[in-house]
């Protein structure tokens, strides 16, 4: 049994002295390629991470629900007869949010009790808030007695999230902890929602290392590129820009700033990029796929400007150990919304152990620790367990 799943179990019944009906998990997620591209209509390439997000959930009373939070030993109770109201507690808004929008979603939801516990790095990158919130959101679902579509359980989550909790992400987080399968890579097509699953080659890793970095102002630098976006399709006549090629790019620039230039750049070569990845992941070609993800990288940086100095020199050091030991089969680049977080690799099983001895001689984090690794197999999305 998972260690968060053990520990949703124990609370539950220390706080309210009765077994758990229903236990959900739900994944947390990495991104292979595709970043900033999910809200400009674009491609992603997510899977989702052995980490999970448990809650145990049973009957309540009368109309309140009652939520409590292992990792951040902390409890919050609300009804959800009438508005359901922001709370003082981050934690707490994902819950309250998931309730509130499948209520708006016309889903009824019976009174209930939950404990929540995870083992998905919190603040790192690899969206424990999207696993909190399709875990939660499922186990209400399923303590009302009802169903609902993993896609419509994702937007719901995304709506939570943008209205709610006040962040203006796309749906690539929530779309990847419901929909993964288990050792493959989602390709999503951010217009439509349609997914294709493509199979991570059993000879290669994830290695995924934690920068410990936590930009202070990230949620602000986020909606910020996404307005720069949105200023870059009106300048182009599109309605997102995933509507434009680099031709096109290139044939219309005139009378656009440079920033905005800039960020349009990134994301027109980052979805061309993001197909390219796709098909090479089908292939088994890891060099192709590698030198996509370096791009990738430079292009947050350069063009993006979402990488921070600590996470190029990481990304650098990952690039030149897959270069050095695995002539080149594999990749590294910055993972997530940016400013810090996780840079992830994909290379050879036999290599990722010269891979980590590298990071290990050659990074060291400002306060002199060790930075966290987590080699991940490819996990399934949002079930009952
Ligand atoms: C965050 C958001 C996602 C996506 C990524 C960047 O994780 O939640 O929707 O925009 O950043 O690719």
């Amino acid at each position: 049994m998972s260690d968060a799943k053990t520990r949703a179990i124990d609370a539950y019944i220390r706080a309210y002295d009765k077994k758990p009906e229903h236990i959900i998990r739900a994944p947390g997620r990495v991104n292979i390629i595709g970043e900033h591209t999910d809200y400009n209509d674009g491609f992603v390439l997510p899977c989702a991470i052995d980490k999970d997000t448990v809650v145990a959930i049973g009957r309540h009373d009368g109309d309140i629900i009652e939520a409590l939070s292992i990792d951040y030993d902390a409890h919050d109770i609300f009804s959800i007869d009438g508005d359901i109201v922001e709370s003082p507690q981050l934690w707490a808004n994902y819950v309250r949010g998931m309730a509130k929008h499948l209520l708006l979603g016309d889903y009824s939801l019976a009174p209930s009790r939950i404990s929540i516990a995870g083992d998905v790095p919190l603040g790192s990158g690899l969206s424990s808030s999207a696993a909190l919130e399709m875990a939660v959101g499922r186990a209400l679902i399923e303590q009302s007695g009802q169903m609902i579509k993993l896609t419509d359980l994702a937007m719901i989550g995304q709506e939570a999230e943008n209205q709610f909790v006040g962040c203006a992400c796309g749906i690539m987080d929530q779309l990847i902890s419901a929909k993964a399968s288990a050792e493959h890579a989602l390709l999503i097509d951010c217009r439509t929602l349609e997914c294709s699953a493509i199979p991570i080659p059993e000879n290669i890793s994830l290695l995924i290392v934690n920068s410990g970095i936590i930009h202070s102002n990230s949620d602000g630098a986020y909606n910020e590129r996404r307005a720069q976006c949105e200023k870059a399709a009106l300048h182009y006549g599109v309605a997102a820009l995933r509507d434009i090629d680099e031709n096109q790019l290139e044939a219309g620039k005139a009378g656009l700033d440079d920033i905005s230039y800039r960020r349009a750049r990134h994301v027109v070569t980052e979805n061309a990029r993001t197909l390219a990845a796709a098909i090479a992941l089908r292939q088994n070609d890891l060099s192709k796929l590698g030198q996509l993800m370096q791009q990738s990288h430079a292009s947050m940086r350069d063009d993006f400007e979402i990488t921070v100095a600590e996470i190029d020199r990481l990304a650098d050091i990952m690039n030149d150990a897959i270069a050095h030991y695995c002539d080149g089969r594999g990749g590294a680049r910055m993972t997530g919304g940016g400013f810090g977080g996780c840079v992830i690799a994909l290379a050879p099983h036999e290599h990722i152990a010269d891979i980590i001895d590298s990071i290990h001689r050659h990074y060291k984090k400002n306060d002199n620790q060790k930075v966290e690794m987590l080699i991940s197999r490819a996990s399934a999305g949002v079930n009952i367990i």
